[in-house]
C-alpha cells in the first residue's frame, strides 16, 4: 500500500462557516474539493499524526464516500487511530461525547445539518478538537489559510472496510475501529437523567408521546434510548430510519419542517411531542396546545436543572448566544449564577464549558445542551424535558411554562427569515440598518425608549479573543430587542435573519400571540432595513 501525492490547486471559498464548511453536493463532488479541505485539517492539526481521529455523519448522501476518502487519507498522513461509527453514522453530540471518552485528537463530522441532503442537496464537513466541540476560530482560520495555498492531498489506497460491520481492522501503521454509534452517547446520557422516572412516564398509556427523527440520524439513537432502554411504545419514534436525502424533506426540526407532529400537537392530540434534525444536535419542544421556545426552553431546564440527577447540585451558570432571548439570564439572575452572552455558533460556549463557568447553554435555533459534550444534543433536551415532566408528576408542558412566565416574566420572541436573498440585496438591508445605529440611542419603538444600538463585538472571557461583526442589534433596555443578522451556514444566496424579543413582566398580558405582540417591532425593523422594499417580499419565507 502506498502514499499516493496528487497535486491540485486551491479551491476559493473553503471558509468554514458558522458551522463548518457547507456547501452543495456537487461542490463536494469536483475532484479534489474534498481531500483539499482534509487536507488543509491533516497539515494545521499535528496532534492528529500519531493520534485518534473521530469519522462518522449524519448518513446523507455522499456520507459514505467521503469516509472513504477521508480513511485513505488518514492513512497516508500518519493518524495512528481512526474510530468510525457502523454505517458512517455518528450524530454531531454523539460524536462529541466519542471523541470525549476515547480521548480522540479530534473528529471530522460529516453534515450540513438541517440543510436537505440528496445529490441536489447540501453536504458539510466540520472538525472538532480534543474537547469534542467545533473547532474555535483560530483554528478555522487556520485551516482556511492553508487551503488557499494547498497544492497536493496524500492518500493511501487499498484502505477497503467494511462500514456495516462492527469491529478493528489493521492497515499498516492505521488501527480502523467500526464502533457502536449509540453506545458511547447512551451510557453518558444514562448517567445525567432520572431514567427510572422517564421510564414509569413512558409507559403509562395516558401519557401520549411522540418523537419525530425527520428521516435523519436520530432514528437509531431514539429507537435505543426512547424504546429499548426506557420503554416507549416502538410507535413513538416516526421516521426513524435515516435516509440518505431524508426522504425529500427538510430535517430541521420547527413548525415549518416538522409539520405534521407541529399540528398535532398544537391540537392537543399529544401531550409531549419532539423532533431533531438532520445531524441530532436540535430540538424542537412541544406539549399540548403549545410549543415551547428554544429560548424558553433553555430558561424552563436551567430553573428545573436540580430534578435530573446529573445536575442535581445546581448550575455553575448559563450561556446563549447574543440573539436568544433574555429569559435565560432572568433564571440565572434568580439562582444567582453567572451568565454570558457569546456570538451566534455552538463554538464560542466552548471555552467557557471548558472552564466550567458555565453548565447549561443554548441557542433560539432549537439549540440547547451543557457540558457533558461539547456540541449541542438534541435528545438530550428531550430526555431533560421528560425528566421534568416525569418528575413534575401531572403538570403539562403548557402549564409549566405559565408559571415560569408567572416567576421570571415572559419574553415573547420570534425570528424571521428571508432565504436565498440576492447577496447585494441582503447586504443593502444590512447597510441601511448598520448607518442608522448611530442615530438610533434615545429615539423610540412603540414608547419604549432605544437605550443602546451597535453591532456586536465579543471578547471572549477565557482567552481573550475578538469576535467582531456579530449582528446588529437595537436595545431597548430590558424592555424589548430587535436584532439583524446575515446566515453563516446558507449555500444559497444570503439568508437575512431578524430576531424580535419583547418583555412581559405581567401575568394577566402573557398569554396573548406572539406575532400580534411584536408587531410593533417588525415595523420598526422595516423602517430601518428596508428589507421587504428592497427584495419585494411580501414577508419572511420561515418564522420561527
Ligand atoms: C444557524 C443558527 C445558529 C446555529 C447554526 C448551526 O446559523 O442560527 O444558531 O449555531 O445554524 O446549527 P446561521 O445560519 O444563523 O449562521
Ligand atoms: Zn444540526
Amino acid at each position: 500500500m502506498t502514499v499516493r501525492t496528487v497535486a491540485i490547486r486551491p479551491f476559493e471559498g473553503q471558509k468554514p462557516g458558522t458551522s463548518g464548511l457547507r456547501k452543495k453536493v456537487a461542490v463536494f463532488r469536483q475532484p479534489g474539493y474534498l481531500e483539499a479541505f482534509v487536507q488543509a485539517v491533516f497539515d494545521t492539526q499535528e496532534a492528529l499524526r500519531g493520534g485518534t481521529l473521530v469519522l462518522g455523519g449524519d448518513g446523507r448522501f455522499f456520507n459514505r464516500d467521503a469516509i472513504r476518502t477521508i480513511l485513505g487519507m488518514a492513512a497516508a498522513n500518519g493518524v495512528a487511530r481512526v474510530l468510525v461509527g457502523q454505517g458512517g453514522i455518528l450524530s454531531t453530540p454523539a460524536a462529541s461525547a466519542v471523541i470525549r471518552r476515547h480521548g480522540a485528537q479530534g473528529g471530522l463530522v460529516l453534515s450540513a445539518s438541517h440543510n436537505p441532503g440528496g445529490p441536489d442537496g447540501d453536504f458539510g464537513i466540520k472538525f472538532n478538537i480534543a474537547n469534542g466541540g467545533p473547532a474555535p476560530e483560530s483554528v478555522t482560520e487556520a485551516i482556511y489559510a492553508r487551503t488557499q495555498v494547498i497544492d497536493r492531498y496524500l492518500i493511501r489506497d487499498g484502505i477497503e472496510i467494511d462500514l456495516d460491520r462492527i469491529g478493528e481492522t489493521a492497515f499498516g501503521t492505521l488501527q480502523v475501529a467500526v464502533i457502536d454509534p449509540v453506545a458511547d452517547y447512551a451510557d453518558l446520557l444514562e448517567c445525567l437523567f432520572d431514567f427510572d422516572a422517564i421510564s414509569t412516564l413512558l409507559r403509562r398509556t395516558d401519557f401520549r408521546f411522540r418523537f419525530d427523527a425527520m428521516h435523519a440520524v436520530t432514528g437509531p439513537y431514539a429507537c435505543r434510548l426512547l424504546v429499548d432502554r426506557l420503554g416507549a411504545p416502538a410507535a413513538a419514534v416516526i421516521n426513524a430510519v435515516p435516509l440518505e436525502d431524508f426522504g425529500g424533506g427538510h430535517p430541521d426540526p420547527n413548525p415549518v419542517y416538522a409539520k405534521e407532529l407541529y399540528d398535532a400537537a398544537m391540537a392537543g392530540r399529544l401531550d409531549f411531542a419532539a423532533a431533531s434534525d438532520g445531524d441530532g444536535d436540535r430540538n424542537m419542544i412541544l406539549g399540548a396546545g403549545i410549543a415551547v421556545g428554544p429560548s424558553d426552553s433553555l430558561a424552563v431546564l436551567a430553573a428545573n436543572a436540580t430534578l435530573a440527577p446529573g445536575y442535581a447540585r445546581g448550575i455553575a451558570g448559563v450561556a446563549r448566544s447574543m440573539p436568544t432571548s433574555r429569559a435565560a439570564d432572568a433564571v440565572a439572575v434568580q439562582l444567582g449564577v453567572e451568565f454570558f452572552e457569546t456570538p451566534t455558533g455552538w463554538k464560542f460556549f466552548g471555552n467557557l464549558l471548558d472552564a466550567g463557568r458555565i453548565t447549561l447553554c443554548g441557542e433560539e435555533s432549537y439549540g440547547t445542551s451543557s457540558d457533558h459534550v461539547r456540541e449541542k444534543d438534541g435528545l438530550w433536551a428531550v430526555l431533560f424535558w421528560l425528566n421534568v415532566l416525569a418528575r413534575r408528576q401531572g403538570e403539562t408542558v403548557h402549564g409549566i411554562l405559565q408559571q415560569h412566565w408567572q416567576r421570571f416574566g415572559r419574553h415573547y420572541y420570534s425570528r424571521h427569515d428571508y432565504e436565498a436573498v440576492d447577496a447585494a440585496q441582503a447586504q443593502a438591508a444590512m447597510a441601511g440598518l448598520r448607518s442608522a445605529l448611530p442615530d438610533l440611542a434615545g429615539s423610540a419603538i412603540a414608547g419604549m425608549t432605544i437605550t443602546q444600538a451597535d453591532d456586536f463585538a465579543y471578547r471572549d472571557p477565557i482567552d481573550g479573543s475578538e469576535s467582531r461583526g456579530q449582528g446588529l442589534r437595537v436595545i431597548c433596555g430590558e424592555q424589548a430587542r430587535v436584532i439583524a443578522r446575515l446566515s453563516g451556514t446558507g449555500t444559497e444566496g444570503a439568508t437575512v435573519r431578524l430576531y424580535f424579543e419583547l418583555f412581559e413582566a405581567d401575568p394577566a398580558r402573557q398569554d396573548d400571540d406572539v406575532q400580534t405582540r411584536l408587531q410593533p417591532l417588525f415595523d420598526f425593523a422595516e423602517s430601518v432595513t428596508g428589507l421587504r422594499k428592497i427584495t419585494g417580499r411580501a414577508g419572511p419565507d420561515v418564522i420561527t
